[in-house]
């Protein structure tokens, strides 16, 4: 009797903890993704959003910064919420990156890269002038910066125009092992962050880097908004994250 009460509670416990589990990282994450590629099947360069989406997929193929951030905050004792991480999917953000209607030349900085996801994206969806990734941790900056040397290595040499191309891009990538708080962010058009954790402090230092920022940039954050006369907001949605769905906005510099 002790023992089938205890199989009921292990499995109802069980049930508790996986099914939430699966819906939100698996389940839904697999059903926004499905909707999100037919949505774009109708886009202009479908054909070669699926390729270079298929190249970042290789390049982060088996790479798991979440456990790398991890092992260096602990080694270092860091105990504070802006280093909790998480990650852009590569499809989603490039529908992010979209709606500000990057122009050729312009320049993106990622504040808290992390392995970089962001920063390649943008650069190779689209041609920019530059793609900065800012970030602290020693870790995740010396990954990025081989993810620069793996993705060359990936573009196969026997299709020399798309080689060319993909080089190029990858030219423009730039990652900077420092606090994005005591860094001149002043020539960006586009600006990515990843705000979801970050304290209310980091997030006023932000603002008052951000005041800074020339008229017509565009700033895409995650969960955080932006209260201030000088910012428009020109989007709000749910968008796909390595944590599941979560709340993107998406704000002009008026002036
Ligand atoms: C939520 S992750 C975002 C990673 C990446 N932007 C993405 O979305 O794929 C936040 C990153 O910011 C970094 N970070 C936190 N505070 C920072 C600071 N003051 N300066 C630079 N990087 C910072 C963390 O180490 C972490 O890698």
């Amino acid at each position: 009797m002790i023992d089938m009460n205890f199989t009921y509670t292990f499995i109802i416990i069980n049930l508790f903890v996986w099914i939430p589990w699966l819906w939100i990282y698996k389940v839904n994450p697999y059903f926004i993704k499905r909707a999100l590629n037919n949505r774009l099947k109708e886009h202009p360069q479908w054909n070669d959003v699926k390729k270079i989406e298929a190249l970042l997929g290789k390049l982060y193929r088996g790479v798991n910064a979440s456990r790398l951030s991890k092992k260096e905050l602990k080694r270092l004792s860091i105990k504070n919420d802006d280093f909790v991480y998480g990650e852009v999917d590569f499809l989603s953000f490039f529908t992010l990156l979209e709606r500000c209607q990057p122009k050729t030349g312009e320049i993106f900085y990622d504040l808290g890269s992390g392995s970089g996801k962001a920063v390649f994206s943008a650069a190779l969806f689209f041609n920019l002038g530059k793609a900065y990734g800012i970030e602290l941790l020693h870790d995740l900056y010396n990954l990025s910066n081989e993810q620069i040397k793996k993705c060359r290595s990936l573009i196969k040499k026997n299709d020399k125009k798309y080689y060319d191309t993909i080089s190029k891009k990858v030219m423009k990538i730039n990652f900077i092992n420092r606090n994005f708080l005591e860094t001149n962010i002043k020539s960006a058009d586009i600006i990515y962050i990843n705000a979801t954790c970050m304290n209310p402090a980091t997030w006023d230092g932000i603002i008052q880097k951000l005041i800074e920022l020339k008229s017509g940039s565009r700033i895409i954050v995650n969960t955080k908004k932006i209260e201030h006369e000088r910012f428009k907001l020109l989007y709000s949605g749910g968008e796909l994250m390595s944590w599941g769905l979560g709340r993107v906005r998406i704000y002009i510099k008026t002036s």
